[in-house]
């Protein structure tokens, strides 16, 4: 069962707001009859349309996304400014991110219309791997690092243990770059993590999602991704690691 609102903008006939002013403007029936409530929920056996145009609903499609820096992760924004959406005008269906990447983090995102998909992804208990490449400040030593991997406390708790690689420094600029792999998906996380740590993000990436990663895309590049590969997420966020 899904909200009529959900259903009218899964079917790509309109935004969910714009879905909401239909069904109060009372432009949408249920098996025949008028619905001017936002309420209620409705199932696949359920006959909707729209100023008497059935729904159909949208197959599911799923892409990756590579994210350039100053674009927002929400189908759409109210200061105007470029969200993910907007590299995929050229498709019909009306699909969103799976979670979110700040407006200053580049990498990869998920995009897809199916939504019980993307609440499987997006769930804490999925435990899907996400690996970020940080441009930090100053050099932490080994044992400030590790701290990152037995967990940190942030505002809202203490994190999960995490992975973490060393890559590089710059010794005359005071930066290094560091590899951190979590499997929670807090707002700003990684920057919080490395800000709690004293040393703070600089610039970050996603490079991968459970197994997926960037190979073979530029920044603003999208792909579809194959069923099977839809299907090993599947079943990696069912069955943790
Ligand atoms: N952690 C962050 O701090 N930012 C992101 O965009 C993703 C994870």
């Amino acid at each position: 069962m899904e909200r009529l609102q959900k259903v009218i903008a899964h079917a790509g006939l309109a935004s969910r707001r714009k879905a909401e002013e239909l069904i109060l403007e009372g432009k949408v029936t249920v098996n025949g009859k008028t619905v001017r409530e936002l309420g209620i929920k409705v199932s696949g056996n359920d006959r909707v349309e729209v100023a008497g145009i059935p729904v159909e609903k949208e197959e599911p499609v799923y892409f990756i996304l590579y994210k350039p820096r100053g674009v927002v992760s929400t189908a759409s924004d109210d200061k105007g400014r470029k969200t993910v959406t907007d590299f995929f005008q050229h498709i019909k269906e009306r699909i969103y991110p799976v979670g979110r990447l700040d407006y200053d983090t580049s990498g990869l995102v998920i995009m897809t219309n199916d939504g019980e998909f993307a609440n499987l992804m997006m769930h804490p208990k999925s435990e899907v791997e996400k690996t970020y490449v940080a441009k930090i400040k100053g050099i932490p030593p080994r044992e400030t690092l590790r701290s990152l991997e037995k967990g940190v406390m942030l505002e809202d708790g203490k994190t999960a243990p995490a992975k973490v690689k060393f890559v590089s420094l710059d010794k005359k600029k005071q930066t290094s770059i560091v590899e951190l792999t979590i499997h929670e998906g807090r707002n700003r996380q990684v920057r919080r993590m490395f800000e709690a740590i004293g040393h703070p993000v600089l610039k970050l990436k996603r490079e991968t999602y459970g197994f997926l990663d960037l190979k073979g895309l530029k920044t603003g590049d999208a792909r579809e991704l194959s069923p099977h590969e839809v299907k090993q997420l599947r079943s990696l966020a069912k069955f943790g690691k």
